[in-house]
């Protein structure tokens, strides 16, 4: 890779491992310093919409935020935009995701796949949630880029083709392992493995053991919130 390339990429881990900030409501004045006391240590920052397909999908983020995130299980509005600079740093064009509940992480995707021209594929197992994230999509404008596959992610996984830029794991946790062993041939040089919940007590043991010990992978755990996310990059 050249080393030009490595550029986004590298920023990208390091705003990951500076950290996260608090949701766009709770902002205060852009480029001031986190108050005294507040359980945010860094500069807090927002989603600024670049043009009108942006600013389209980031009310409908910022609607399900207030009106749908209760019992989906979404990851919170940081982890989201992170997913979203990972996908657009690397150029994703085939993002495939384990775990759709209501759409907002595929949604944060989706930003990405404006900008590279991708698509993403999402599994999820309960019909209602799939229901409820088809009509997010929708409302998006982003139907045409999404494939929503309902049923069971570990028997339906096998039907996608590679080459996979981005792989988020947010399903099952125990199913994480099964997972990676079924996408990371499919996965390209240079791609990524996100996977969601790494924090001590939600990982999977064999899965944490899996990406930190095969010399293929290269594997950094970054701390946003309680959540912990697992960055795991296929060496080339
Ligand atoms: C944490 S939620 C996903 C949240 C979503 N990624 C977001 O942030 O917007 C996990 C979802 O995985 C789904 N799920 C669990 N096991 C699954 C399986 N075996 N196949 C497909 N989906 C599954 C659940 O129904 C649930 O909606």
């Amino acid at each position: 890779m050249k080393p030009s390339h490595l550029l986004p990429v590298a920023s990208t881990l390091l705003a990951l491992l500076a950290g996260f900030s608090p949701p766009a409501a709770a902002q205060p004045e852009p480029g001031r310093p986190p108050r005294a006391g507040s359980p945010e240590a860094l500069f807090p920052s927002q989603t600024v919409p670049k043009n009108e397909r942006e600013r389209k999908i980031l009310a409908v983020l910022e609607d399900m935020d207030k009106t749908q995130r209760r019992g989906s299980l979404s990851v919170p509005v940081n982890d989201g935009r992170l997913l979203r600079i990972l996908a657009e740093s690397i150029g994703a064009k085939q993002v495939v995701e384990l775990g759709t509940s209501i759409g907002y992480s595929g949604l944060w995707f989706c930003l990405a796949l404006e900008s590279t021209d991708g698509r993403l594929t999402t599994f999820e197992i309960d019909e209602g949630r799939a229901a409820t994230a088809r009509a997010n999509f929708k409302r998006a404008g982003v139907e045409d880029r999404v494939k929503l596959v309902l049923g069971d992610a570990h028997e339906k996984v096998v039907s996608v083709e590679g080459p996979v830029d981005l792989v988020f794991l947010d399903a099952d946790k125990e199913g994480y392992l099964d997972y990676l062993e079924k996408l990371l041939p499919k996965l390209r040089p240079g791609g990524l493995v996100v996977a969601h919940n790494m924090s001590g007590g939600q990982a999977d043991p064999r899965y944490v053991k899996a990406i930190t010990t095969n010399p293929e992978l290269e594997t950094v755990f970054v701390s946003a919130g309680a959540s912990g996310i697992g960055v795991t990059m296929k060496k080339r």
